[in-house]
């Protein structure tokens, strides 16, 4: 890889995340491939998941820029909005989260931990967020700049040519992960919510002319929306932070056929998967990310997408507090109740 001038981060992943093997899995599929999990859901404890390599970039420019705030946005149940309220916590930031959806009678899962963390909470219908978000940036960066604060606005899952950087620098630590392990050629698999951690992923491939596939299993919108998405924040990236060497050309690859019935909720095969996945390797997913894209690399998998004998390394990027407020879709409890 050329050596990248990384802008300046404030360390706060527990990094490198482990390579860890899912051995019980690779047997139980009878796979020619030996599955493994990068264990990004591991960056931290409450703060976790893969939201925290890209915040450690936009909390140190945050505070190159002399803010004092940090505004961003996502759904009731979103784990950004969570580490974000959890970081800004840990390092003296004011956090205020846009939030798409009505508040709950009662904050469970991820919401629970921003009221903890102490972030401002707007809550909007869907309808209005999703038209007027822009605007709702704008009007609360405006509220803070008259009480003499200063704002700064992180998109949608800090999914940006800032960002971006998280996920850069998470594809070299990988793929050091791969040297150790002696695996030679992968397919790298991830849920893709908002770009940023393909993205990273993607170009990173690129830049180090890596042996690997990134795939990205989309859990709302689509193919072209993605596609758009990943070549945004690399053209981002590119304009933002110009390097000596040229950007290469890259591959973006997306797998579109498992969002389910929308984002936020998933099939009874998703869950099924959880499930199983917990019996048979102690390894949690949510139903909103990991879950979904964890059940289409099965799927496709089985098909015969992945069809050559590269190893398969499933980046799990966290999201367990979204597991809580969907208790309700599970139904082993009379099962397992002795
Ligand atoms: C647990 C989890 N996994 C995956 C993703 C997708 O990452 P990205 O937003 O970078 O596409 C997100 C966030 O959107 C997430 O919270």
């Amino acid at each position: 890889m050329p050596a990248l001038d990384f802008p300046p981060k404030i360390p706060l992943a527990r990094l490198p995340t482990p390579l860890q093997p899912l051995d019980r899995l690779s047997a139980a599929l009878g796979s020619r491939h030996r599955l493994w999990v990068k264990r990004d859901d591991l960056t931290d404890a409450a703060i976790s998941g893969n939201k925290l390599r890209k915040l450690e970039f936009v909390t140190a420019a945050a505070r190159e820029r002399g803010c004092d705030t940090l505004i961003t946005c996502g759904g009731v149940q979103s784990n950004h909005c969570r580490a974000t309220a959890l970081v800004g916590a840990q390092l003296g930031f004011k956090v205020h989260l846009i939030l798409r959806g009505e508040a709950p009678a009662e904050a469970d899962g991820n919401l629970l931990l921003d009221h903890l963390a102490g972030a401002k909470i707007s809550h909007y219908p869907h309808r209005q967020f999703v038209a007027e978000l822009p605007a709702l940036f704008q009007h609360w960066q405006s509220e803070y700049a008259a009480q003499g604060s200063k704002a700064l606005c992180i998109p949608t899952g800090a999914s940006d040519g800032l960002g971006l950087w998280g996920y850069l620098a998470a594809s070299q630590e990988l793929a050091a992960d791969m040297k150790a392990a002696q695996v030679e050629s992968a397919h790298w698999v991830c849920a893709t919510g908002s770009g940023g951690t393909q993205a990273g992923l993607t170009l990173g491939a690129a830049l180090g002319d890596l042996p690997v596939d990134v795939w990205g299993f989309n859990v709302c919108d689509d193919e072209a929306w993605f596609m758009n998405k990943v070549a945004a924040d690399i053209a981002d990236w590119e304009a933002r932070f110009p390097q000596s060497t040229p950007t290469p050309a890259y591959q973006a690859r997306v797998v579109d056929g498992y969002v389910g019935p929308g984002y936020g909720r998933a099939t009874r095969e998703v869950f099924e998967t959880i499930g199983w996945l917990a019996r048979l390797e102690g390894l949690v997913l949510d139903p909103v990310y990991t879950g979904k894209a964890f059940h289409g690399m099965l799927q496709e998998l089985r098909a015969g997408r992945f069809d050559d004998r590269r190893d398969i390394i499933f980046v799990h990027t966290g999201g367990i507090f979204g597991l809580f407020p969907q208790r309700g879709e599970f139904d082993f409890y009379a099962e397992h109740t002795a």
